[in-house]
């Protein structure tokens, strides 16, 4: 099997990478990535050499430059992780992710049609969904809501994969993903964010009340749930994938400075992210009911394993917070 993987050199994009070559030899896998502040080659240098693996340096709504990969190679599948990810920068910077997240879309769903790929696979996000009240649950039925420059971007692109689905009738299938934690996140988004600046004695930006919902999943578990939906989901449909794991902001950054054994009063309350959703809970049991997947992860062991991998890796978030991770990725890989 020949995948084009986008967005690989992101935080779920590498993970994906790394899990596909531990596990299936039979897999040679093309990594595209145009490599913005948040894509790092260094997440995947374990790799670099392996010869079912390749990088190709682009940007995925530039046609001219992904139409010879889909002329040259035989893909069977793409998988779409390459997205603006970040819901603050939307808000400061609407465009880029209208340009990435559904011009990109478009553009590799109009090449996967032209050269007639078995499969594409969008991993979008729970986020289109809206926010939640206390009670309640998104399911793969629920209307789109999105809130956020980001989340309406990502839904834009979702109804595109539908029209594509329904018009051409192409083989296309959709994840939506809680948030996910584990190795090399960019920190940027809140448990990185908030271990790193814990192990630099820095404050830690909590937005509003602290009191916002979130639905955590492990990164690997993810990646286990979008292979389970690549081999087994039902052309056209949409798989929620989710960890039955809700927790309030506040009380998620005191358990890491728990475990850090840092002291609560780097706590800081910041002013609140115009628009914030106030709660996401995912109802993942379609895709554990269909495709057999379960999160294979604690969260209490997950979390204690994430704030190790910072703690070992602390070359790799320093050059990251400090920008250098760009430059030194740029000489090893001569880019
Ligand atoms: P990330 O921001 O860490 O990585 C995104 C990657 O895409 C980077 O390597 C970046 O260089 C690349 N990229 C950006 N624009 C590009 C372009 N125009 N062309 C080619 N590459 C480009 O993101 P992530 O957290 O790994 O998220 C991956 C996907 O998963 C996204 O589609 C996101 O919407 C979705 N998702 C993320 C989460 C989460 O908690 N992080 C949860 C659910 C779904
Ligand atoms: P984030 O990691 O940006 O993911 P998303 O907004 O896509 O869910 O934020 C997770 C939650 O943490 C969200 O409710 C916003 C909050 N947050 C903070 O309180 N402080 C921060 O510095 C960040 C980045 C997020």
């Amino acid at each position: 099997m020949k995948l084009l993987i986008t967005g690989g050199a992101g935080f779920i994009g590498s993970n994906f990478i790394l899990y596909v070559l531990r596990g299936h030899p039979e897999v040679t896998l093309v990594n595209v990535d145009a490599l913005t502040y948040c894509g790092n080659l260094e997440n995947l240098s374990s790799v670099e050499d392996n010869s079912q693996y390749r990088f190709v340096k682009a940007n995925i709504a530039d046609s001219e430059a992904m139409e010879p990969l889909f002329r040259e190679n035989r893909f069977d599948a793409v998988i779409n992780f390459a997205a603006e990810t970040h819901v603050d920068r939307s808000i400061t910077g609407p465009s880029v992710f209208l340009s990435t997240n559904v011009v990109g879309t478009q553009v590799l769903l109009g090449l996967s049609l032209k050269y007639q790929l078995k499969r594409f696979l969008q991993i979008s996000t729970d986020e289109v969904y809206g926010s939640l009240p206390e009670t309640g649950y998104f399911s793969e039925t629920t209307p789109l809501a999105p809130n956020s420059p980001y989340s309406a971007s990502k839904a834009a692109a979702d109804f595109l994969v539908r029209a594509y689905v329904h018009t051409y009738e192409m083989d296309a299938v959709i994840t939506r993903c809680s948030n996910n934690y584990g190795p090399y996140q960019f920190p940027e988004k809140l448990i990185p964010l908030m271990i790193t600046n814990a192990l630099e004695d820095k404050p830690l930006p909590v937005y509003g009340d602290g009191m916002n919902v979130r639905d955590w999943l492990h990164v690997e578990d993810h990646c286990r749930a979008v292979w389970a939906v690549l081999e087994k989901g039902k052309a056209g449909d949409v798989y929620n994938i989710g960890g039955s794991n809700e927790w309030h902001n506040l009380a998620l950054v005191k358990e890491l400075l728990q475990i850090l054994q840092k002291p609560e009063s780097l706590i800081t309350f910041v002013k609140d992210r115009p628009g914030h959703d106030r709660r996401y809970a995912i109802d993942a049991s379609k895709i554990q009911r269909e495709l057999g997947w379960a999160p294979a992860y604690d969260f209490a062991s997950g979390l204690r394993q994430t704030v190790a991998w910072y703690i070992e890796n602390e070359g790799w978030w320093r050059r990251v917070k400090s920008g250098e991770y760009q430059k030194y990725y740029q000489e090893q890989y001569k880019l």
